[in-house]
């Protein structure tokens, strides 16, 4: 019979904390949402006690994921264990997740303990947590590189101190598949009371071998798999989810374990988390690459024509990616473009509907039709907020090799225009300049600004992620149209519009 195998998903925990990863309150909140609509088991959704904007998240996600178990991440102290607890209380399945490093290199370097040390706060903090929740997730920071006999001796302490899920990072992705299966098998064999709970991996990917050890332990007999949208996470980041999913749906034959994730959903979500943190899917990423169920060679087309399986080993329809022959344009109307949603797998409220209609009839006025992707870029990307302080009215902006570029930007608010000149670097600086003169931020701070084509063809819409500071806020603003110069104007606006608003911040 298949092992049903956990997916805890860290998009928003070791993912989120990776440079460049960084997403807001907003942000966390869709992911989350999307998350539950692939059926991730649990969402760990932030490090409670790391900041506030963490904490805000944590709580923000146990209120109103309803689906899944949400966990907060917890050192082996009371100060983060009482705030993960805060932040998850009111979660449908609240979970708190403790670590503590059991490596020697760990223990003597960084926390400056002994191993028995270790061991007794692992024990106590286990208890502690275990007085608030009922599930407890403890994890053996940097357990692959630690004496065996020692992670046995803490596994086997905390789970008798009531830990629901016993967690093996490789933290530094230093394992290989094979020393992750024995691994895992060596302690369901020495960890008294270990087939009672729920054995969990986390690997990451600094030797490119994240996902293949996961597997590995997942062969072995390891119950719940700890992975990333897209793989993103610390340094080369950790098991992609997509991947580990789909190996295992793939190869079942082999694996014998199944999920309980919607695999058509992983497109869709893998795009969204893309596109939330401003970066673009690299083309032959397995799963969600672009090129990842193309054939270019003749005799591969002519394999796949004769029989899909030829060369395909997984249908982009079991991931999510539709061949659509329907082309959405300006004389779709409302019904059309909810049903052909719907048809993509979207799960939207009338409300996000009827806000995505409207963008899509503006940009409709630009591009004859719409693609697929471009639909997923108007899901995903929000035009200017609603209650935004300042709107876009107009703009004209002109730059040249020999001259200096210049903007002119009008915006409303309150019922009222502003217009201003600016000079700058090149037109989208020259736009930025003007920007901050009509909203007196002149001190904004670009700190990321990305852009990517939603499709192919020179109509082509532009999805510009832009990344502002001022002081110390921080927010992250979004832009689409068929101009690049209008969708950085748009996303830039965006931005300076969220840092308006008090406390906003990431
Ligand atoms: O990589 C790691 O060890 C972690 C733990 C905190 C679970 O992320
Ligand atoms: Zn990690």
């Amino acid at each position: 019979m298949a092992q049903q195998v956990k997916i805890f998903d860290t998009t928003l925990r070791d993912g989120e904390q990776a440079p460049g990863c960084s997403m807001n309150l907003e942000e966390k909140l869709r992911v989350a949402r999307q998350l539950e609509v692939l059926g991730v088991d649990v969402i760990e959704a932030g490090f409670a006690a790391s900041s506030a904007g963490d904490f805000a998240a944590v709580k923000g996600i146990a209120e109103t994921a309803k689906e899944c178990t949400v966990a907060s991440l917890a050192r082996s102290v009371t100060s983060d264990i009482d705030a993960a607890f805060e932040a998850v209380r009111a979660a449908a399945s609240p979970r708190i997740h403790l670590f503590i490093a059991t490596s020697p290199l760990h223990m003597r370097h960084k926390l400056k303990r002994r191993p028995e040390e270790v061991l007794a706060r692992a024990v106590e903090m286990t208890k502690y947590a275990k007085g608030l929740v009922s599930d407890v997730e403890f994890s053996c920071e940097d357990a692959t590189r630690s004496e065996r006999p020692f992670v046995a001796e803490v596994l086997r302490a905390v789970i008798k101190a009531g830990a629901t899920t016993v967690n093996i990072p490789d933290t530094v992705g230093y394992s290989t598949p094979a020393e992750m299966a024995d691994l895992v098998a060596w302690l369901k064999a020495h960890v008294e009371g270990i087939d009672a709970v729920d054995l969990s991996v986390h690997c990451h990917n600094d030797l490119g071998m994240a996902v293949a050890n996961s597997l590995a332990g997942v062969h072995a007999g390891a119950t719940q798999v700890e992975c990333a949208v897209n793989g993103i996470g610390e340094r080369a980041g950790n098991a992609a989810l997509e991947e580990v999913a789909m190996a295992l749906a793939t190869r079942a034959d082999y694996y014998r374990a199944s999920t309980r994730l919607d695999t058509t959903q992983i497109y869709r979500t893998s795009r969204l988390v893309y596109s939330m943190i401003g970066q673009t899917v690299p083309l032959n990423k397995p799963i969600v690459g672009t090129n990842a169920f193309l054939h270019e060679s003749g005799i591969h087309q002519h394999g796949v024509s004769a029989k899909r399986s030829t060369y395909e080993i997984m249908t982009p329809e079991s991931v999510g990616i539709h061949q659509s022959s329907m082309v959405l344009g300006k004389h779709s109307g409302r019904h059309a473009f909810e049903a052909h949603l719907r048809e993509l797998g979207y799960r939207l409220t009338s409300e996000e509907v009827a806000g995505h209609f409207e963008s899509f009839k503006q940009i409709c006025d630009k591009k004859k039709a719409v693609s697929d992707s471009d639909l997923a870029a108007i899901v995903n990307n929000r035009l200017p907020a609603d209650g935004a302080h300042y709107l876009l009215e107009n703009f004209d902006v002109h730059s040249g090799k020999e001259t200096t570029a210049v903007g002119v930007i009008s915006l409303g608010s309150n019922g009222e225009s502003f217009e201003e000149v600016s000079l700058g670097d090149g037109p989208v600086d020259a736009a930025y300049n003007a920007i901050d003169k009509i909203m007196g931020m002149e001190e904004n701070e670009l700190i990321g600004y990305s852009i990517n084509a939603t499709s192919d063809g020179k109509d082509a819409l532009g999805e510009v992620v832009v990344r502002l500071r001022n002081g110390d806020r921080l927010a992250t603003g979004r832009g689409l149209s068929t101009d690049i110069i209008e969708s950085s104007i748009l996303a830039y606006l965006n931005a300076a519009n969220k840092l308006l608003e008090a406390g906003w911040g990431i």
